[in-house]
């Protein structure tokens, strides 16, 4: 490998959300950022920024859009987007937030499928909706959609958008063609219009090709809209960068109405830089990353199925987000409900193991925890000795 991923950098103390939120002596493997230096290009591209010294507000260039249009072209063959069809802003969230505002009434209700991202809920809500749940179906240790449910779902006349997530997170699919084009056929035969969340779109693994929402054919295109960012594949969250990318011009004008509504449509300089020397110049340190994580993924279930093979774990098709069923280390007795917020608690109070609770994701994850792995081998080794370590203690605990 040309690229270094072992190498175990201490990010405490950094003001790091994931390694400064919690005990010093607990190992985060939740929220989702790497434990990985970032691509050289990019480290280059912010010190050329930064030796400049001004940072004054940024225009966007028409080499940022040529950038996402050439990235998305050449790498998953997504033609045809223009600097029209590109709305930049800070982050993904903010993104999806603004095209719900573009896209909905107060009290119409956004269709969710659960287990979904958690930050999903609170923006359906601070847009005064709610979120009507088409609930994934789990079974044989698999995702798939419940496409009976979303043609009901769908069907309501207060159902006006979807807010899909391509891949998903945190079930760890990445949605086939097929599949997206049963949700795009009754989307639009029920005018639901479609956000589609891609911002893990460049971490899938061997069979898992991402296909981009924009590639349907233009009668779904025309109803959507494309929240992606380079910041999840790069490592580059804290730098708060994502587009929104629309074919239809009144869908663009509308949701740059409901940017500007919302005062995000300024980014920063970082970002900007960060971004063209990401898609530019950072693939092959991309595919590495992919590989790496995909091994990394390959040990976990290794261990899983010698140390914990009660744990099912879903197929990880992409993210670094691993989707750990731990149902069956439910207590004798115990109540299922808050059983996933016990175990979690557990884990990180007892065993030093910090992960994400499952019921965070909609009532479908309880019973789930979710792990990042997203780090150098070594540290994952010890994040799984603590989960062994944690989920035997937990069982044998008095409840
Ligand atoms: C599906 C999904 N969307 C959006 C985000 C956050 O996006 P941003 O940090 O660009 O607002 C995440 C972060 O984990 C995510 O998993």
């Amino acid at each position: 490998m040309k690229y270094d991923f072992d190498t175990l950098t201490d990010r405490r103390g950094t003001e790091s959300v994931k390694w400064d939120e919690f005990s010093p002596e607990a190992l985060p493997m939740w929220v989702a950022d790497m434990d990985f230096k970032v691509a050289p290009a990019i480290r280059e591209a912010l010190q050329r920024r930064l030796d400049h010294g001004i940072f004054g507000y940024e225009l966007v260039p028409q080499d940022y859009f040529d950038a996402v249009s050439s990235w998305f072209s050449r790498r998953h063959g997504w033609e045809g987007i223009r600097r029209e069809n590109v709305i930049p802003t800070t982050g993904v969230i903010p993104a999806y937030s603004a095209c719900i505002k573009a896209f909905t009434s107060p009290g119409d209700k956004v269709i969710v499928q659960t287990p979904c991202y958690n930050a999903f809920f609170p923006a359906i809500r601070n847009n005064r909706c709610e979120e009507s749940v088409n609930a994934l179906i789990y079974r044989d240790g698999q995702y798939s959609i419940d496409f009976n449910d979303l043609e009901r779902k769908a069907a309501d006349p207060r159902a006006t958008v979807l807010l899909l997530c391509n891949p998903q997170n945190p079930a760890g699919r990445v949605w086939k063609r097929e599949e997206l084009l049963r949700i795009a056929e009754i989307c639009l035969r029920n005018g639901v219009f479609v956000i589609s969340d891609e911002i893990h779109c460049e971490l899938t693994y061997p069979g898992h090709d991402y296909t981009p929402y924009g590639t349907l054919p233009e009668e779904y295109v025309l109803r959507s809209a494309t929240c992606c960012s380079p910041t999840k594949a790069f490592n580059i969250a804290g730098i708060q960068i994502a587009n929104i990318i629309a074919k239809d011009p009144d869908v663009v004008r509308k949701i740059d109405r409901a940017i500007n509504d919302n005062e995000c449509c300024d980014v920063n300089v970082f970002g900007v830089a960060a971004l063209k020397a990401a898609y530019n110049e950072s693939v092959e340190w991309l595919d590495e990353l992919r590989a790496y994580l995909f091994d990394n993924y390959l040990m976990l279930k290794d261990f899983l199925s010698r140390e914990l093979p009660a744990v099912s774990c879903l197929p990880l098709e992409g993210t670094y987000l691993v989707w750990l069923d731990c149902s069956s280390y439910r207590r004798k007795g115990e109540p299922a409900e808050g059983f996933s917020e016990r175990l979690n608690a557990h884990l990180r109070d007892r065993a030093g193991l910090v992960l994400s609770c499952g019921t965070i994701y909609g009532a479908a994850g309880e019973g789930f925890q979710r792990m990042n792995i997203a780090c150098p081998r070594e540290r994952l080794v010890e994040g799984l000795r603590r989960l062994k370590n944690g989920l035997e203690g937990y069982k044998n605990a008095l409840p």
